[in-house]
């Protein structure tokens, strides 16, 4: 079973191929470079872009993965959440796609898509999963491959996005995250004491108020101590992350944890999660760096369950859920 997965959710603009649960090819094509002089993304530009390079990163992958059009069984592609701009763009490519090798076509819930790389490796359901990436921080219960419950999600800020708003602040460039991780490394997280909030009683995430308190920090203090502000700022998010797990572990008592999202890209949080975890008795699964940034494979993999599952296909139309309209 050939599968090929389309992904135009943000700024990213992939295609993955899989046979059976092996990655084939995962093209991405990454925008940073043309948002970084406005330090955020254009919508307009970023769906321009899309426009540009689907075709392209469409044979790229064919060639990468050593297929012809006619070896493809079906069709993913992430119809919600995103910027409409940019779902608008590869859910029409992969609906004129499907229709004309007429196979099944499946519309993907890109925060699924997220979870699906850690399915690669065995493990027992049900588990719960978090996607912390720059648009959501989502908590789910997770009874099976494609059954997913959400139990808990941000108040306001995204866990990225309180990354790439708290970079900004400490004057770091386009894209926040990762220069974030890179200044915290020669810092002393114990420097500054942000809040951590755990909203007791809820499984409800709530980012901005990190973000606020490193604003009047700056804003009383200055820059001089950028580093110790970003480790510390590093610290305060992941003492939260696994604070609200331990909270979500006491209402369902499962025995492993799945992760996905570029956040988790972070290699402080990826060790101090697992290190807390596993010392714990949980099993705790995180995929490798480059199936947690927006990707075409995470799709393909999501819909190998969806086929697997005996999930009904979806017609051949046009039809995308942006994230105003998206329920997580
Ligand atoms: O999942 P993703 O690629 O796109 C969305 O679906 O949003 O996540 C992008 C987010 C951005 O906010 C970016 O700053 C953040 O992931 N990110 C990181 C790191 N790498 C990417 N945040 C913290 N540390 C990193 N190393
Ligand atoms: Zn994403």
């Amino acid at each position: 079973m050939i599968i090929i997965g389309i992904e135009t959710s943000c700024d990213e603009t992939s295609i993955g191929i899989i046979k059976d649960l092996k990655i084939l090819s995962n093209i991405v094509y990454t925008q940073d470079m043309i948002h970084k002089p406005f330090g955020g993304i254009v919508p307009e530009l970023a769906s321009r872009e899309h426009l540009k390079k689907i075709l392209p990163i469409f044979q790229k992958a064919l060639s990468k993965a050593d297929i012809s059009i006619k070896d493809i069984d079906a069709i993913g592609v992430t119809n919600s959440p995103g910027l409409k701009g940019s779902l608008i763009i590869g859910v029409p490519f992969a609906v004129g796609l499907a229709y004309s090798l007429k196979k099944p076509l499946y519309l993907i819930d890109h925060l699924y898509g997220h979870i699906a790389p850690n399915f690669l490796e065995r493990f027992e359901f049900p588990c719960l999963g978090l996607v912390i990436s720059g648009g959501h921080t989502s908590l789910f219960y997770i009874k099976n491959n494609v059954d997913f419950q959400l139990i808990g999600r941000t108040l306001d800020d995204a866990c990225g996005e309180a990354f790439d708003k708290v970079a900004r602040i400490l004057t770091l460039p386009y894209p926040g995250g990762p220069n974030l991780e890179n200044l915290a490394l020669g810092g002393n997280e114990k420097k500054v004491n942000f809040p951590r909030p755990y909203l007791p009683g809820s499984l409800n995430f709530s980012f901005s108020g990190i973000k606020t308190a490193v604003f009047y920090h700056v804003k009383k203090q200055g820059l001089k101590n950028s580093a110790d502000i970003a480790a510390s700022f590093q610290k305060s998010i992941t003492d939260t992350i696994i604070k609200k797990m331990s909270m979500a572990l006491e209402k369902y008592p499962v025995k492993s944890f799945v992760f996905g999202g570029g956040v988790i890209q972070n290699q402080y949080m990826r060790d101090k999660i697992r290190e807390y975890f596993e010392k714990r008795g949980i099993r705790i699964f995180i995929p490798e760096k480059s199936l947690c940034m927006d990707n075409g494979a995470m799709i393909a993999l999501f819909t190998y369950f969806l086929v697997k599952y005996k999930i009904p296909s979806s017609d051949y139309v046009i039809n995308v859920i942006p994230t105003k309209f998206h329920s997580h």
